[in-house]
């Protein structure tokens, strides 16, 4: 992808997710968003330094149950003055994780990935690829890299791979919106252990009634995403 097509995308990402307080409502109210809220912080409670990537300005779990999180996104993506304390936001992408951000014992990646899309497919996984990397250097010795993404059947993604091109290119154009592609939660644990993790976990998150499908509040049941929380260590 060139520079201006990955200007674009990231443009398309701030300017629908960057102080979207629909979306953050959504994310407070949604059922399946209160229960990943209670899976997330469960998880992550107790870590010292957290590294959240594509926070998207609405932090799904409890923050005060963590010492410090630095806050990474394309933009601030909310307002300075209503982040919790022990929050600093920082600007920058996960496909570059700023030097400057390092010695995390946890790194979070919630909802993120389906967002790194490329020109095609390929670029999709060798962003998948590159993100994963890049955590691994962000990381301190023994860190985790917890990822929370929302994954879909080989059925589902082979189809998903043929339409891509064209999908992506309507989406882009008409919807406000910016193109996404899921993959499957195989995939993503392959790509873990390449890159080195260990102790990989993957748990099937319950969902509730509704999910957002593209920004919209859509009834579970019509979709085939299913919800996972990988967790792995370096
Ligand atoms: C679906 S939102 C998730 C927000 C939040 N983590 C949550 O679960 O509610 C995706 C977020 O990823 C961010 N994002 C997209 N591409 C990114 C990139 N290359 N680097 C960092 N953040 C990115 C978007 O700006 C957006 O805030």
């Amino acid at each position: 992808m060139n520079e201006t097509d990955k200007q674009n995308i990231n443009k398309k990402n701030i300017d629908f997710f960057s102080k979207n307080l629909n979306y953050q409502n959504n994310i407070n109210q949604i059922d399946t968003y209160k229960i990943l809220y209670n899976e997330i912080t469960e998880i992550i409670k107790g870590s010292d330094l957290l590294l959240d990537v594509g926070h998207g300005g609405s932090f799904d779990y409890d923050t005060t149950k963590v010492n410090k999180i630095v806050g990474l996104d394309l933009d601030e993506m909310i307002e300075k003055n209503s982040i919790p304390k022990n929050v600093k936001l920082e600007i920058g992408s996960a496909l570059k994780i700023p030097e400057k951000l390092n010695n995390f014992d946890t790194i979070l990646f919630v909802m993120l990935i389906h967002h790194l899309v490329g020109k095609n497919v390929n670029e999709n996984i060798d962003n998948l690829n590159r993100c994963i990397r890049q955590s691994k250097k962000a990381l301190s010795k023994n860190g985790r890299l917890i990822i929370v993404e929302s994954c879909v059947p080989k059925w589902f993604y082979n189809i998903e791979k043929v339409v891509f091109k064209p999908t992506s290119y309507l989406i882009n154009k008409f919807m406000k919106h910016p193109p996404a592609f899921q993959f499957t939660k195989e995939i993503i644990s392959d790509c873990l252990i390449r890159n080195g993790f260990k102790n990989i976990n993957v748990k099937k998150v319950k969902q509730g009634k509704f999910i957002l499908q593209y920004g919209i509040k859509f009834p579970t049941i019509l979709t085939p995403v299913e919800t996972i929380i990988f967790s792995a260590n370096i």
